[in-house]
């Protein structure tokens, strides 16, 4: 584990860095900080490295990686044309979090990065320390979020470290992430793009620049084949079942009365202004309603908290719709495998 500053600005000065970067020159994997979540970087040029990303994480081989760069030079290599849509979005929302699937140009990348596929999902970070760790290895780094598969996507270097542990190279603690979720996934292989994951960039964000975008139905609901492969599996779920509840306070206390009657450990998740209505055995406040990206920032450590306090059951208020919104109820959704209770 090395710890370096996340605004980091002369590399020279973080030997920790330089030291990363050989690692993944060597196709060793090493976990960094982006804006969203730490990420678990390989080589995206090497079938060796990509292999130990999928080992360490546990990682269906069927789940493509995003490729993460630093310039547009890392871009033009690796992908065959740039839609003048695409151009645009990048030249609003990069560096930021915004993942770009576009056709890949072949034999550039290990083919265990694009599961086979012909598309390439591409991001350019906004964090510091990853763009500095990218340029200094001089590769496209393929990196999924750092966590176990199946688990809440690392916001901080500790979860990176419980998850994986003994199977990495090293990590490079820059601090709690910020974004708090994953990257939005846009497809801009087709006329009119389509989100397949909702994340950090707001749909209403790229409709400002490009107008229309549609939506994989498949993240709104259940039973159809998404077109991200990822978005298929079970995510971010804590080990006690999570049940989202949308009613008023009172009904969701009731709910947690019952459960303790019952001689169960209750815990619940809920908007800070909400936190002190409520008694149960754990109760954690991500963030406020009145600023709904402070939710998104610390929804993933509130849902690792519940698994060190060992509840039976988790209940959690369920939040608006609207902007980062739609990706906080995207993610606790999958969490609770969309169980869902209405007053
Ligand atoms: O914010 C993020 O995007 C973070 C940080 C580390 O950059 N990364 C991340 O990666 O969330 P990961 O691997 O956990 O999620 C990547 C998603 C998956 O749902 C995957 O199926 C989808 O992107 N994906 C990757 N390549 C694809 C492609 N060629 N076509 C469609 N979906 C793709
Ligand atoms: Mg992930």
């Amino acid at each position: 584990l090395w710890i370096v500053d996340k605004n980091v600005d002369n590399i020279q000065s973080y030997p920790q860095i330089i030291e990363a970067a050989h690692l993944l020159a060597k196709n060793e994997v090493v976990a960094f900080p982006t804006e969203t979540v730490y990420g678990l970087g390989a080589n995206a040029r090497s079938e060796e490295a990509v292999k130990k990303v999928f080992e360490a994480k546990g990682r269906p081989n069927d789940n493509p990686l995003i490729v993460h760069i630093a310039s547009q030079s890392q871009l033009e290599e690796i992908v065959m044309d740039i839609p003048p849509i695409a151009k645009q979005l990048m030249d609003a929302f990069w560096p930021g979090p915004l993942t770009l699937i576009l056709k890949q140009k072949p034999g550039t990348l290990a083919a265990a990065v694009t599961a086979g596929l012909d598309t390439v999902a591409v991001r350019m970070p906004d964090h510091a320390v990853a763009r500095q760790l990218i340029e200094a290895s001089g590769l496209p780094i393929a990196a999924p979020s750092a966590n176990t598969s199946g688990k809440p996507s690392p916001t901080l270097a500790k979860h990176v470290q419980d998850d994986l542990y003994g199977r990495i190279a090293g990590i490079v603690d820059g601090g709690p992430t910020g974004v708090g979720v994953e990257s939005t996934v846009l497809d801009c292989t087709e006329d009119i793009p389509i989100i397949l994951r909702p994340g950090g960039v707001t749909k209403e964000q790229l409709e400002t620049i490009i107008g229309p975008v549609k939506e994989d139905r498949a993240f709104v609901k259940k039973d159809e084949a998404p077109k991200a492969p990822g978005m298929k599996y079970t995510h971010y779920a804590p080990k006690a079942p999570l049940i989202l509840v949308k009613g008023e306070n009172a009904f969701i206390q009731q709910l947690i009365n019952e459960r303790r009657a019952e001689g169960m450990k209750v815990g619940l998740l809920a908007a800070s202004e909400h936190q002190a209505l409520y008694e149960a055995d754990y109760i954690v406040a991500p963030g406020s309603l009145a600023e709904l990206s402070t939710v998104a920032s610390g929804l993933y450590d509130a849902l690792r908290q519940f698994d060190d306090v060992h509840v039976d059951i988790i209940y959690s208020e369920v939040f608006p719709e609207a902007g980062i919104g739609q990706a906080i109820m995207n993610r606790l959704c999958k969490a609770a495998g969309q169980q869902m209770i209405e007053q």
